[in-house]
C-alpha cells in the first residue's frame, strides 16, 4: 500500500490503548469479557482445532490466549506496544506457547504462513474512518483461504441517522459511574465525539464488497453488533 497515503494507525488507535497505566486497568474495564462466545461462533462456523487464526487488534488477549488453547496456530495483531506486552506477560504466565505476537496494524500486518482459516476482530475496526475499514476489510480477506471465517464485533450503530440523540441519551442512562469499572458516559461521548463507529448499513456492503457472505449477525443494542462471515469462494 502506498506509504505517501496511508493512515498512520499509531494516530489512530486510541491513546488510552497506548498508555501502561489504562492497559493495565483495561480488562476490568471491559468488565471481564467471555471470550467462549467468540469461540462458540467460530466452531459453529466450522473452524476446527488445525486452524489458523488471526486476531486483530488483539488488546490484552482475552479471547487470543483463549483461542490458542483451542486452535493450532493463533497471531495476536496490535499496534500498541503496550497492549502486545501486557499479551505476552500473560500468555507467558498462562504457559500459552502457540500464540505469535506481532506489532502491526490492519493495514499493515502481512500475514505469513499458510492463509488463515479464521479472523477475529473484537472492538477495533472503529479504530478506523469508513474508507479505511473497507481497505482493511479487503485486506482480512486476501489473508483468508476461501470459505475462510471472519468474526467481527464492534461498537457499530444500528439505528437511523434521526434516532441518534434518542439512542445515544439511552446509552449514556445505562453507563457506569466508576471509570476503572466500566466505560461512563463521557466514555461514550468520547467515543462518539473522536472514533469512527459506523452505521450497520454502511458497514454491511463494505463486507460484501469485500467478498463475505454474512452467515449470522447479532446486535442486542442499537450501539454493539457482531457477525460471522464466510468470504465467497468465487
Ligand atoms: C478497544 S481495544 C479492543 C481490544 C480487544 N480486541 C478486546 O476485545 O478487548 C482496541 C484495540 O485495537 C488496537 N488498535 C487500534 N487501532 C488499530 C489498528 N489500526 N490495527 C490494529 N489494532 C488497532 C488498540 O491498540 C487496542 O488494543
Amino acid at each position: 500500500m502506498g506509504n505517501r497515503w496511508l493512515l498512520d494507525e499509531l494516530a489512530h488507535a486510541g491513546p488510552e490503548h497506548l498508555d501502561p497505566d489504562f492497559v493495565a486497568g483495561y480488562d476490568r474495564k471491559q468488565g471481564m469479557p467471555d471470550p467462549s462466545v467468540e469461540l462458540a461462533a467460530l466452531r459453529a462456523a466450522g473452524v476446527t482445532a488445525g486452524a489458523t487464526v488471526v486476531d486483530l487488534g488483539a488488546g490484552t488477549g482475552r479471547l487470543a490466549i483463549a483461542a490458542a488453547r483451542e486452535f493450532r496456530r493463533v497471531v495476536a495483531v496490535d499496534v500498541s506496544p503496550a497492549m502486545l506486552d501486557h499479551l505476552a506477560r500473560t500468555a507467558e504466565a498462562e504457559g500459552i506457547s502457540n500464540l505469535e505476537r506481532v506489532r502491526g496494524g490492519f493495514l499493515t500486518y502481512r500475514h505469513e504462513g499458510a492463509p488463515a482459516d479464521a479472523v477475529v476482530t473484537r472492538h477495533a475496526l472503529h479504530q478506523l474512518p469508513d474508507f479505511w475499514k473497507a481497505v482493511a476489510l479487503d485486506r482480512i480477506a486476501k489473508m483468508l483461504r476461501p470459505g475462510g471465517v471472519l468474526r467481527l464485533r464492534d461498537l457499530i450503530y444500528d439505528f437511523k441517522p434521526s434516532e441518534a440523540e434518542e439512542v445515544f441519551g439511552r446509552w449514556f442512562a445505562s453507563a457506569a459511574d466508576d471509570p476503572r469499572a466500566g466505560y461512563t458516559a463521557d466514555d461514550y461521548a468520547e467515543h462518539i465525539r473522536t472514533e469512527h463507529s459506523t452505521f450497520r448499513w454502511l458497514l454491511e456492503p463494505m463486507l460484501d464488497a469485500a467478498g463475505f457472505e454474512v452467515v449470522d449477525a447479532e446486535f442486542p443494542h442499537p450501539c454493539y453488533g457482531s457477525y460471522t462471515c464466510v468470504l465467497r469462494t468465487a
